[in-house]
């Protein structure tokens, strides 16, 4: 018997319909024997519809309607009808009409689930992963299946209208260095040597400037051997590009025309334009973090001077060795218990805090916690933070950046706590004149903060070698409601410029001449001033699906310990494979 090929979908049919006849072809979402007459919502893709097998069915049909249990796969030929008043179900796009079935055919069975497919988001992930082909068959899995392509596809057709080229670069590369440790793949006919799987396509897009090529972008994917956490996967998507004659604000103007777009032809949402800005050092002063999240006030201010004057010695002496403190001011939370504070503190101390000292406004001045140190100081310290009655004064002494970042922790705790955020909104920002060095203290030197391509500021090009710690470069980021949501910078198109760099971080010429003398060698041949961006594209469909981890937009993602349950990788190899690649193990020993 030929097959009953579908003539519908399961999400299609409405009063208009009423009395063609149809075939449908899904699984058998609920299925359930009311007196006689089976009920069958066969689902696919586009919906779910009712099918009825009636009381005076033949009994051959009603036996095959027994048969059905969740999640066959069968075809239904029927009759669409209107159902009776009192089954409309105004909740399904199809809940006016059902299709009275005249023929059933079992496509393929089912054994008993893991889980509802229904019921999905209460399985445990390690279960969803391993059953991913059952998780994704659940609504919301498709929904945000569908919700990734469409963001995809308007990213390209922006990109498209504003004459830029998709152009893929190799995933078999020589390592790049963009800080991460590299996934490698050896090279089975260059025996001892390796590919490195791409981190980004960073120095291909640049070179791709020298070749003429001025706009570039690729949805491109990207590898990095680090642990995999809520917003990090080993393979994850950027949405990557490049272009030359520019500056600066026409990257970020790009950025933002693609992401309005695209959150407008996605979501129907509309965006308010222009993105703020804020430097990174104002990001930090205000904010305690360079990814702040403006979805809501709540703003740090700095009591440096101030405490300096108090007789507190875990604060003045912090001021002595030139350190800084930060307060935040809590409108009406002087209520906080002491055991509420002690939770604040734990989010401070993640981020290095000795501790999270605190006080209380009163309508005399302060009270509680470190008052009693500040009782000289309180009308300073009340005019500086603009603070009131019932206030909570929370403050960090440290470092400058360990004040800031664990004073922003407690800002975003608050934040959740207090239910200032509202999880619908989408709140983007852009944080703008990094500096260009960081010092790392384990190995005393200075480190590129973003990648050693990104050019320095135009006032610093001459000195920057005097002192790196000063040097502000031509770096951005792109932040949604609290998440780096991409990175970028102008780059270094000068050889001279790019040669000072490598001095700075202490990378000998030699070094860089063999692991990407081929960009460098390109610049030699007319490199075009040029500059570009990424955006991780799964980072960006999580903040859309109001997810909290991009695993639930992947569709198949690693866990967090960098195993694909479903397929069980990575996995051993046979012997004969690793002798034609001339590798040997040398495991460590179990224990
Ligand atoms: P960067 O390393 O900052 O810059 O990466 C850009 C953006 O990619 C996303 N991202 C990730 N998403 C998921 N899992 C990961 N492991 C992961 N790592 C990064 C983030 C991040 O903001 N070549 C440069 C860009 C440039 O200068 O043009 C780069 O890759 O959203
Ligand atoms: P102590 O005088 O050490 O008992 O500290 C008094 C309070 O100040 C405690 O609540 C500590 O958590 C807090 N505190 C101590 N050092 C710091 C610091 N560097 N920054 C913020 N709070 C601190």
């Amino acid at each position: 018997m030929e097959r009953m090929k579908r003539t519908v979908t399961c999400g299609e049919l409405g009063i208009a319909s009423i009395g063609s006849k149809v075939i449908l072809n899904g699984w058998v979402h609920r299925s359930r024997d009311h007196g006689g007459i089976q009920f069958i919502n066969l689902r696919d893709r586009y919906g779910i519809t009712q099918v009825v097998v009636d009381e005076h069915a033949s009994d051959q049909l009603k036996a095959k309607a027994e048969l059905l249990r969740f999640e066959y796969c069968i075809a239904v030929e029927g009759t669409v009808r209107a159902r009776p008043d009192s089954m409309i179900n105004t909740d399904m796009p199809t809940g006016k009409i059902e299709v009275s079935a005249e023929r059933i055919e079992i496509l393929s069975t089912c054994e008993v689930l893991p889980f509802m497919i229904d019921e999905a988001s209460d399985a445990r992930e390690d279960i969803r992963l391993k059953y991913r082909f059952l998780d994704l068959r659940t609504p919301w899995m498709q929904k945000k299946v569908a919700l990734r392509h469409n963001v995809t596809r308007a990213v390209r057709e922006f990109f498209s209208d504003q004459d830029f080229y998709e152009i893929e670069t190799p995933t078999l590369i020589r390592s790049t260095p963009e800080g991460a440790r590299d996934m490698l793949v050896p090279a089975r006919i260059n025996p001892g040597k390796f590919y490195a799987l791409p981190q980004s396509p960073q120095l291909f897009k640049q070179i791709l400037m020298v070749s003429g090529l001025d706009k570039y972008f690729q949805i491109a994917r990207c590898y990095r051997d680090e642990d995999a956490r809520g917003d990090r996967q080993l393979e994850f998507t950027q949405i990557d590009l490049e272009m030359s004659f520019i500056s600066r604000d026409d990257i970020l103007d790009v950025i933002e025309g693609m992401t309005c777009q695209v959150f407008e032809k996605t979501m129907g949402c509309v965006l308010p334009r222009p993105f703020k800005r804020f430097s990174y050092r104002e990001a930090m002063e205000t904010y305690g973090t360079d990814k702040p999240d403006v979805r809501f006030e709540l703003r740090l201010s700095d009591l440096t001077e101030t405490a300096g004057k108090s007789g507190f010695r875990a604060f003045s002496s912090v001021v002595e060795a030139g350190g800084s403190v930060k307060a935040l001011r809590v409108p009406k939370c002087a209520h906080y218990s002491r055991k509420m504070v002690e939770d604040l503190e734990g989010a401070a101390k993640i981020y290095g805090a000795k501790g999270l000292a605190w006080m209380k406004v009163t309508g005399e001045g302060l009270d509680g916690g470190v008052a009693k140190f500040f009782t000289d100081l309180k009308d300073e310290i009340i005019s500086t933070l603009e603070a009131g009655p019932e206030d909570l004064i929370l403050m960090v002494a440290d470092e400058w950046t360990t004040a800031c970042t664990a004073l922003g922790a407690v800002r975003n705790k608050l934040g959740t706590d207090l239910g200032l955020i509202d999880d619908k909104e989408f709140t983007f920002c852009w944080v703008i004149d990094f500096p260009l060095f960081e010092w790392n203290k384990e190995e005393e030197k200075w480190d590129p903060m973003h990648h050693m391509f990104s050019m320095p500021q135009e006032r610093f090009i001459e000195t920057m070698e005097e002192n790196p710690g000063e040097v502000i470069g031509d770096l951005y980021d792109f932040v949604c409601n609290g998440y780096e949501l991409g990175s970028g910078s102008i780059r270094i198109h000068i050889p001279d410029i790019q040669k000072k760099i490598f001095r700075i971080i202490g990378f000998s010429e030699e070094e860089a001449m063999r692991r990407f003398g081929f960009l460098l060698n390109s610049f030699k041949y007319g490199a075009p001033p040029h500059g570009g961006i990424a955006l991780g594209l799964d980072r960006l469909v999580m903040i859309m699906a109001g997810e909290k981890t991009i695993r639930e937009v992947i569709p198949f993602p690693k866990n967090t310990a960098g195993v694909s349950p479903m397929e069980d990788s990575p996995s051993t190899v046979e012997d004969e494979q690793l002798r034609e690649l001339h590798l040997k193990l040398d495991l460590p020993e179990e224990g």
